[in-house]
């Protein structure tokens, strides 16, 4: 005989109903677990970001229903017994800006506290103030705001806006065009091929981006197809990327392709032309180079973008103690 409770009077739940209603959760958990590698070095699995961005943004009683469905799960898991259901007191629900989004949403943007600290004088700090505090703006203020925008009609195509991440006084603050499809999956910048590429470039001389960079984008909402961003989105954009500049206070500038430094430049010169040795922009040193995806394109322009990293390399060297004891030789 089959009876319906274990013998601790707790109800059992039905294969045939677990297994229909359940299913797509539970292939979730599985993709979810995959990611376990990234989990163990201490980051979000990215199959979990849209819930914590929910998370942020729900009502006690929406809370209280995801805890008492993730406790069925765990029965589920466990024996296949359900519980008597628990009691839950989420904090009050977050006052309702907006019903996805308010401009104090704490970031989850990877801003990791660098021991460099901008000198008193350095571009970005202000005479007789403590080199570092900034008034009331910083840098999840800045991606909270993104994350809201709807300022320009990007917002209305993006899966996640992607304000950028890095240190929060980097040595260098890498500035693309604007998200791609990997990118406008994950909310992380330069994550795709072309991203992978960035990242073996700044580590052949000695830079990484959880260390010593920032990594941010002129446009924070992938242009459809991967287009250039139009002139107004830009212009909508650029209040972000000059409050990221201020708050970040990099010692040079990499202007990671044609759209970023012409952009930065307001020139339409051809990137060809603007690289290979730095222009001045706002007091910090910018270099343009190359973007890694016109490498992915085109091997022979690995030369250029090689001798413009040396460049970067050797502006480190001048500005930075730290890194001049610990950069790589190269050749
Ligand atoms: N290309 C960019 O310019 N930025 C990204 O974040 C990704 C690809």
């Amino acid at each position: 005989m089959c009876s319906n409770f274990n013998r601790n009077g707790i109800k059992k739940v039905k294969e045939s109903k677990r297994s229909s209603q359940h299913l797509p959760f539970f292939t979730f958990l599985q993709n979810a677990s995959k990611s376990s590698k990234v989990a163990s070095q201490g980051y979000t699995p990215l199959a979990f970001r849209p819930f914590l961005r929910l998370n942020e943004t729900m009502t006690a009683e929406q809370k209280t229903k995801v805890a008492l469905f993730l406790d069925m799960a765990g029965d589920y898991l466990r024996d296949g017994y359900k519980r008597p259901p628990r009691e839950y007191a989420f904090a009050a629900d977050l006052p309702a800006v907006s019903p996805l989004c308010s401009d104090t949403t704490p970031s989850d943007a990877v801003v990791i506290t660098t021991p460099r600290i901008p000198a008193s004088g350095e571009p970005g700090t202000t005479p007789g103030k403590e080199p570092g505090v900034e008034g009331a703006d910083s840098l999840e203020m800045v991606a909270a705001a993104v994350r809201c925008c709807t300022g320009c009609p990007l917002h209305t195509t993006r899966t996640m806006a992607v304000p950028g991440e890095g240190v929060s006084h980097p040595l260098v603050l890498v500035i693309g065009e604007g998200p791609g499809a990997d990118e406008d999956a994950s909310g992380r910048p330069f994550v795709g091929k072309a991203g992978q590429l960035l990242d073996k470039m700044l580590a052949a001389i000695g830079l990484s981006r959880e260390q010593h960079c920032f990594i941010a984008n002129v446009v924070k909402c992938r242009p459809p197809g991967n287009r250039d961003p139009l002139p107004e989105e830009v212009a909508s954009c650029a209040s972000f990327l000059t409050r990221q500049i201020r708050l970040l206070k990099p010692l040079v500038i990499l202007g990671a392709g044609r759209v970023s430094t012409q952009t930065l430049l307001n020139t339409s010169e051809g990137i060809g032309k603007l690289r290979g040795g730095f222009t001045p922009y706002a007091g910090i040193p910018l270099l343009p180079t190359y973007h890694p995806s016109a490498l992915l394109r085109d091997a022979s322009l690995k030369r250029p973008a090689w001798e413009d990293l040396k460049l970067l390399r050797t502006k480190l060297i001048d500005l930075d103690e730290t890194y001049a004891l610990n950069t790589p030789e190269g050749s």
